[in-house]
């Protein structure tokens, strides 16, 4: 750029220059070519009234392209000259720097302990099913071949909605599912043969929240049904769960009993994790804890299923995976599982 004004173009020979320019020369410039009071540009420019009228005009318009030209120049090395600078100091972030530590949570204790009991059962061809918490009493109760006179029927035992009861062969009172065995009915009525299902989910009963007993609590229902199947397989299967969910040298008892929807009955107990047998506190000194109750379907529940009793067999059992934490960790009191005490899932799922 020139302008042909000697006093202009001698002043834009110093244009170039700024670009390398350092902070306290960069300003030094700054004040000799624009400052206000002694800066050359605002000197010629004070001149132009005493210049011969035909040359002003050009003399101001070739003064103002020089002084915008510097202006842009001087913004230039400053923006550069900042840039560099926060690149300089980025430079200098201690990376190292251990960061702080994130909150994060994890699964609480219990869903853990279905999950696992779920990965065993997978393992074995089971499927996972689900049915819903409010139940008619046909589902829950007598097409699993209680009778109506059935203690658990009462309302001081079961909670019933205040809702009209439920039309139709399967309907009755509406309830909260007492336990998970009204979903071996929905599969069976569901799904083809043979069947292989698991169903976890919540039931509610109406018992006093004490160190032994909740309220509302998880189950995890099993059941295989087909043709030809017998106690030993139910007996096989789940000493094999036992052994791989606890470890492979875990002693398993049966002991007869009785629910309606099974015949013959049965109850499982493995060895008390915590003693290992020997008898403590948490399995009242028997060195056995239950975890099951099981046994082969009743011919009346397959019946009710519209299944034939006369060409198929099965096994079906139910836990109480909430108890089977408790043995695992050895925690005393059930009401633990339901606190959300930090201090508690810390030590249990490793949460930070
Ligand atoms: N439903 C029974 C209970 O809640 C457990 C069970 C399930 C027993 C399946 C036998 C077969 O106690």
């Amino acid at each position: 750029m020139t302008t042909g004004i000697p006093e202009l173009d001698a002043l834009l020979a110093r244009l170039p220059g700024i670009a390398t320019l350092a902070p306290p020369a960069l300003e030094a410039e700054h004040t000799a070519i624009l400052g206000r009071k002694a800066g050359a540009l605002t000197a010629l420019s004070r001149s132009i009234p005493t210049l011969p009228p035909e040359q002003r005009r050009e003399f101001g318009a070739a003064l103002n392209q020089v002084k915008a030209a510097f202006e842009a120049a001087f913004q230039a090395r400053g923006e550069a000259l900042a840039a560099a600078e926060r690149q300089r100091q980025a430079g200098q972030l201690d990376l190292t720097m251990p960061a702080r530590h994130r909150w994060t949570g994890s699964e609480h204790p219990v869903t853990r302990t279905i999950a696992d009991i779920c990965a065993i059962f997978r393992e074995l061809g089971f499927v996972i099913a689900v049915g819903p918490e409010v139940e008619s009493e046909w589902y829950n109760f007598f097409s699993l071949n209680f009778p109506a006179d059935h203690p658990a029927l009462d309302l001081h035992d079961t909670l019933y909605l205040d809702a009209p009861p439920e039309p139709g062969e399967r309907g009755g009172r509406l309830l909260l599912r007492t336990h998970t065995s009204p979903v071996q009915i929905r599969s069976l009525l569901n799904q083809p043969l043979p069947i292989r299902a698991l169903m976890p989910g919540m039931v509610y009963r109406k018992d006093p929240f004490d160190p032994s007993h909740a309220p509302a609590f998880q189950q995890i229902e099993g059941l295989a049904v087909d043709e030809g199947i017998s106690f030993v397989d139910l007996k096989a299967a789940l000493v094999h769960f036992a052994q791989r969910f606890f470890a492979a040298d875990t002693r398993t008892r049966f002991r007869p009993s009785y629910f309606p929807f099974t015949e013959p009955s049965a109850e499982m107990d493995v060895e008390c994790q915590l003693c290992h047998g020997s008898g403590c506190g948490a399995c009242k000194g028997t060195g056995w804890m239950e975890i099951l109750g099981c046994g082969m379907v009743h011919p009346r529940v397959l019946q009710n299923a519209g299944v034939d009793p006369e060409r198929y067999t099965g096994w079906a059992f139910g836990m109480g995976p909430g108890r089977i934490t408790m043995n695992r960790y050895g925690i005393t009191d059930i009401r633990h599982l339901y606190d959300g005490d930090m201090r508690l899932l810390r030590q249990l799922a490793g949460v930070p």
